[in-house]
This record gives C-alpha cells, sequence and structure tokens, in this order.
C-alpha cells in the first residue's frame, strides 16, 4: 500500500506543530515537519546547505523543494510507518511542483489539514514563544513579517489550489490547544486509523 500523506498548513503560529504532536500521540501518524528537518540539516556537520537554510529561515524565506523534499523522502524511508503529517509543507509553487515531480506517484494524498489563525494572534503566539527561550532565529518581529509576506504570497495560492479539488478539511485554530484538537479529531475519526 502507498504510503498515506496529510500536508498540514497554516500560518506561522497556528499551531501546525502543537496539533501535529496531537495528532500522532492519538492516531497512527508520524509527524514530520519540513521546518524542523531543515532546522536539523542546518545544524549537521558537513551539510553543504547549512548556510542557504540559515539565511532562508532568518528571511523567512523557502528552500529550493529539491533539498526540502528529499529530507522528507528520507525520513519516510526511515520511517517503518506508512501514515505521515507532513507539517509546513508544500509551502510555495515550487514546493507543490517538486512533490509533484518525485513524491506524488509514491504517495497518497488523504487531504490538507488547513489551520486557521488572525495574523495578531499567530504573531504574539511567535514572539511569545521567542521570548520563552525557543532559540528560533525567526521567531522576531522583522523574520514574523517576511514569514508572513511569504504566507500570503506563496502559501495562501496552495491552499486554494487543494481547496478547488476539494481536499482541504479547515479548523479555527484560535482557542487553546486542546480545543482546536476536539475539531482536528473529527477529521481523523473517519479515517480507520485509530491506533
Ligand atoms: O514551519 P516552520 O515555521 O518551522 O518553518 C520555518 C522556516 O523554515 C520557514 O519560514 C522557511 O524559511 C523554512 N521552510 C521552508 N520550506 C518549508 C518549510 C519551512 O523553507 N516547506
Ligand atoms: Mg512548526
Amino acid at each position: 500500500m502507498l504510503p498515506e500523506v496529510v500536508f498540514v498548513l497554516g500560518a506561522p503560529g497556528a499551531g501546525k506543530g502543537t496539533q501535529c504532536s496531537l495528532i500522532s500521540e492519538e492516531f497512527d501518524f508520524v509527524h514530520l515537519s519540513a521546518g524542523d528537518l531543515l532546522r536539523e540539516e542546518r545544524q549537521r556537520p558537513g551539510s553543504e546547505y547549512g548556510e542557504m537554510i540559515e539565511e532562508k529561515i532568518r528571511n523567512g524565506e523557502i528552500v529550493p523543494v529539491e533539498v526540502t523534499c528529499s529530507l522528507i523522502h528520507k525520513a519516510m524511508e526511515k520511517s517503518d510507518k506508512n501514515r505521515f503529517l507532513i507539517d509546513g509543507f508544500p509551502r510555495n509553487k515550487d514546493n507543490l511542483d517538486g512533490w509533484q515531480r518525485v513524491m506524488s506517484d509514491k504517495t497518497k494524498l488523504l487531504f490538507v489539514l488547513f489551520f486557521e489563525c488572525s495574523r495578531e494572534l499567530c504573531t504574539s503566539r511567535c514572539l511569545g514563544r521567542g521570548a520563552a527561550g525557543s532559540g528560533r532565529s525567526d521567531d522576531n518581529l522583522e523574520s514574523l513579517q517576511k514569514r508572513f509576506n511569504t504566507y500570503m504570497n506563496d502559501t495562501l495560492p496552495i491552499i486554494n489550489h487543494y481547496d478547488k479539488l476539494g481536499m482541504v478539511r479547515r479548523v479555527n485554530a484560535e482557542s487553546a490547544p486542546s480545543e482546536v484538537f476536539e475539531h482536528v479529531k473529527k477529521c481523523f475519526t473517519n479515517l480507520d486509523v485509530q491506533s
């Protein structure tokens, strides 16, 4: 059976990572965060992409898909599981095209989970995360403005693309994590994947 995939999208600070952790605790999905995989690759001694990744992350820009897609692909292969939450991907047309080229025949996309949250709340969450010591070089106001521009200009069109295909499940992500998760659960319970 082809590996099954759910793409998880939403503005920076919408709660993608938090909800993916909760989903993977309750359902049989492996959480793969594109941002986390890129941050890991940036730290890997000898990585030829470290500096490029750091610059893109600090500027809220999107890393070329060849790098991101191969990290995702490797992480999927390393796992012995067959269902994946791919968090923070595809973020732009380059991501989408690269995935279609290399991965769409190898996987089955179940749906796109889209977290909706106001810019104000997302910004204050990311700034709070930075103040609490996230250590992320992009949880500051300047990077956040750039991340939001990228989200509006490059990521929303991808969500619209999947929306036209009827593949988007949207969840309001403005309340507390446990309350958001109550709604998220409904997207997964009809998949016969409960562990
Ligand atoms: O999803 P997350 O907020 O962790 O992403 C942090 C940064 O990682 C993004 O702003 C972007 O610079 C980079 N990224 C990327 N391509 C992706 C996901 C994340 O370049 N598909
Ligand atoms: Mg995240």
